[in-house]
């Protein structure tokens, strides 16, 4: 799939489900590595982020089977130590295996990481941590190598709040030697759930969605299983095509605790919502207060990855709205599509000023990474006319099926080409 081609124009109605989390999925995947047996991950997304991971592991000498969305990891014979760079810069996630490696083999070599353009994304903090639970990791070229005698716990502060740092700590953690202590840790909902995996492995694991993660090493751990929980993202990102185009629509598994900061945003925009026993009826009729300060912010503030499709709602909305990127340094790549298709939006640095409002036009735009992509098909939805989406491959690294569930819900006209 290359290109998303959209009329847009019409309202949507209807429910939906959520496929799994790929930020949750991608972590558990790489944890399956740390047991030499078979773990499952239920309700996996198919997903070409997924695929990445699992072509790692099959490098590694992992055997892996699909049976519908439920993905099975035979690790008994992944004992291989490099990763090459083929997938490592297609993937950012995919450093976390280095700790993974590391605690396994007590070796690993890994390419520099990938993943989509949104700014610098160093991996300083990956590294120190590793070197504080005694690996010796040096860089050099296009890979990042390790190696240890065996890896033993320590104390570690994390200089700043990393999802990816926290995960590879914790990773490197489990089967270390004593205790490690993480502190000023990411409490994003995704180090909950991979904890939550590790301890059906037998990890021993305190502290986890807060600050101060606790974790005495195993010796070994069991093969885990679990079902893969449903994506916050994906679900804020269909709430925004509700919005978007000031419809009415139910999401029939959305996990409405993770998504507090998101829709007390998408009220103040007017959105209504409604949780029916888990279904969430979302009303995005009354949408049309525009935002005059959205902050992206580490969970449980507002999420970096929902802000693109937030700036294609405020887009439509009559009025002056701003957003800080406090995240990452290049996160607003969307705007200058969107602006081709006639939204008013202007970016200085970390801020976009957006002056909401004016009618959204189809034409040709280019997707250059994951959210942003998503936000141009939430706008070519809401657009006159037909507006076609390149370098949409982007939008497959997260979304399974954002065609067909927009079609689902009465999008007229959506597919992929
Ligand atoms: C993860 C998510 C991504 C989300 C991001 C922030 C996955 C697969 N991806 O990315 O969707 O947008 O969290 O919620 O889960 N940083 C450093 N040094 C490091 C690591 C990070 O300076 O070694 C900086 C980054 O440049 C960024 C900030 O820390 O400014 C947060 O990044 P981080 O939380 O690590 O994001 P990821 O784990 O890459």
């Amino acid at each position: 799939m290359n290109e998303i081609r959209v009329t847009g124009g019409n309202s949507l109605h209807g429910s939906i489900s959520i496929q799994g989390a790929k930020n949750s999925a991608l972590p558990m995947m790489a944890a399956s590595l740390l047991h030499r047996g078979i773990s499952v991950l239920k309700g996996c997304p198919r997903i070409s982020d997924v695929f990445c991971m699992e072509g790692i592991l099959r490098e590694l000498g992992a055997v892996t089977w699909w049976d519908d969305h439920d993905l099975y990891l035979d690790c008994t014979e992944a004992n291989k130590t490099e990763v090459s760079a083929e997938y490592t810069e297609k993937m950012r996630s995919s450093v976390i295996l280095l700790g993974v490696l590391l605690a396994r083999n007590k070796k690993g070599r890994i390419g520099y990481p990938g993943g989509c353009v949104i700014g610098r994304r160093p991996v300083d903090l990956h590294i120190s941590a590793l070197r504080s639970l005694g690996a010796r990791i040096t860089e050099g070229g296009f890979f990042i190598y390790g190696e240890c005698d065996c890896l033993k716990g320590n104390r570690i502060i994390l200089g700043k709040t990393s999802v990816g740092a926290t995960e590879q700590a914790i990773l490197a953690a489990v089967t270390s030697k004593g205790e490690t202590v993480l502190e000023n840790c990411a409490k994003e909902p995704e180090i909950l759930w991979l904890c939550r995996y590790l301890k059906t492995m037998g990890a021993d694991i305190q502290g986890e969605g807060s600050s101060v993660i606790r974790i005495k090493g195993v010796k070994e751990l069991s093969g885990g299983t679990m079902r893969v929980p449903s994506d916050r993202i994906v679900a804020g990102t269909y709430i925004c095509a509700a919005a978007i185009t000031r419809s009415e629509i139910t999401i029939e598994n959305a996990p409405i605790e993770e998504l507090e900061a998101f829709l007390e945003v998408y009220e103040k925009m007017g959105g209504q919502y409604e949780d029916k026993s888990g279904k969430l009826r979302v009303n995005g009729k009354f949408v049309c207060h525009p935002i005059h300060c959205l902050e992206t912010e580490a969970y449980p503030g507002f999420p970096t990855d929902l802000q693109s499709p937030v700036l294609a709602v405020l887009a439509t909305i009559p009025g002056q709205s701003h957003i800080r990127e406090s995240i990452f340094e290049d996160r607003f790549r969307a705007a200058k599509e969107l602006v081709r298709m006639g939204a008013h939006i202007e970016v200085k640095g970390a801020d976009a000023r957006i002056d909401g409002g004016y009618p959204l036009t189809g034409c040709r735009v280019k997707a250059d990474e994951l959210r942003g992509g998503a936000a141009l098909v939430l706008a070519a939805i809401a657009a006159q006319g037909e507006t076609c989406i390149t370098g949409a491959g982007f939008i497959r690294r997260g979304y399974e099926h954002i065609c067909e569930d927009l079609k689902a819900l009465g999008c007229q006209e959506i597919r992929e080409e």
